[in-house]
């Protein structure tokens, strides 16, 4: 069998995110700037590359594939990647799901479902309109709401991803669990982390989540939860309910210790670290010497793979990389 994936620092691979697209139809204020200017579309990986490469990281241990953007909904050709993809699951690859902004998951949800995906992860910071239209400068929520409803009469299991802004969306973290608890969904809350220029300073809107779980936990019932993911996030149940609340805190709590990933981002480039530059060109050692040149290429990535992240959130900091979190693929 191909070696399995182990970083210098002794952690294990099994979880490849990988950016689809670096497209969206929505420019959340925290994510991008107005005006992105994004990757010509011949740039990007085809179809069978991305299946090739999903392959070879399946060959070598990677149990969980999650696509991601940008809105991994908007490629044409992103269905097909979940079957070419779910035709592992249950031969080494435990689970192949997304992460959506849910603007047009009320057409996809049935065939996702379909091609193996078993849950979901929803961004929706807000759950007013005039707010989640400001927070995302163009979105409409009944559009993700209607992707919501459609998601779960799929069968999926849905979670939903809140960013947590100060001055935004912080009086509605509360009520979003509370919904959540009544329609039987997860919520996991995620710090803002400081990736690419955007049009505000990130310092004013910076939520840290520790204080955020103190005011929860005065108002539910939360009982510390073991359940893991692969994810980064740590959960908390909500006293009889099924809902689960994660926290992501790459800011407040540092989990990269338990760092499981690697990310392919829409540039063809393995990113080794979500808050680093530094990028190995898979899709150039592909092209130029197929197959092998990627397990090669692979293998000098992972040696490289640094041990985290230093994300900082200050007046005048300058952004952890260049690339936008839509690139990378979060
Ligand atoms: P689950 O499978 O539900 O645990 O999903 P996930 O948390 O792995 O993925 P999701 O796409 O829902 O990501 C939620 C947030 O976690 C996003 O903002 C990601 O950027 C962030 N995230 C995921 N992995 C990492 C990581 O390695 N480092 C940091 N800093 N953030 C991460
Ligand atoms: N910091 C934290 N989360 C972000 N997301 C996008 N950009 C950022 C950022 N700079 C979130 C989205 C989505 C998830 C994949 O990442 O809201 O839920
Ligand atoms: Fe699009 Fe997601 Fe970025 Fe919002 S956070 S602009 S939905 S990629």
């Amino acid at each position: 069998a191909a070696p399995a994936l182990i970083d210098a620092h002794g952690r294990a691979i099994q979880y490849l995110r990988i950016s689809v697209t670096d497209r969206c139809d929505l420019r959340c204020r925290y994510c991008m700037s107005e005006n992105m200017r994004f990757l010509p579309r011949n740039e990007l990986l085809s179809l069978d590359e991305l299946a090739l490469v999903a392959d070879r990281f399946v060959a070598r241990g990677v149990r969980k594939i999650r696509l991601t953007g940008g809105e991994p909904l908007v490629r044409s050709d992103t269905l097909d990647l979940v079957r070419r993809i779910g035709s592992h699951l249950g031969g080494g690859l435990d689970e192949v799901t997304l992460t959506t902004n849910g603007t047009r998951l009320a057409e996809h949800a049935g065939a996702l479902a379909d091609a193996g995906v078993r849950r979901v992860n929803v961004s929706i910071d807000s759950r007013d309109p005039a707010t989640f239209r400001h927070i995302t400068r163009y979105g409409d929520v009944a559009k993700v709401l209607a992707g919501i409803d459609a998601a779960q009469a799929a069968g999926l299991a849905v979670k939903l991803n809140m960013v947590a802004l100060k001055g935004l969306n912080e009086d509605e973290i509360a009520p979003m669990l509370a919904w959540a608890t009544e329609r039987g969904l997860d919520l996991t809350l995620i710090e803002t982390m400081p990736l690419g220029e955007i049009d505000e300073d990130r310092t004013d809107r910076f939520l840290p989540l520790t204080g955020v779980l103190a005011d929860l936990r005065a108002r539910f019932e939360l009982l510390p939860d073991t359940h893991r993911t692969g994810g980064p996030a740590r959960y908390w149940r909500v006293a009889g309910s099924t809902t689960r609340l994660g926290l992501i805190t790459p800011l407040s709590a540092n989990f990269c210790d338990g760092c499981n990933r690697v990310r392919l981002a829409t540039d063809g480039k393995l990113y080794m670290c979500l808050g680093h530059d530094e990028g190995v060109d898979l899709k150039a050692a592909l092209r130029d010497h197929g197959p092998t040149g990627l397990d090669d290429a692979i293998d000098g990535a992972l040696r490289r793979k640094p041990a985290r992240h230093d994300f900082r959130i200050a007046a005048g900091a300058a952004p952890a990389t260049r690339r936008h979190m839509s690139v990378t693929g979060g």
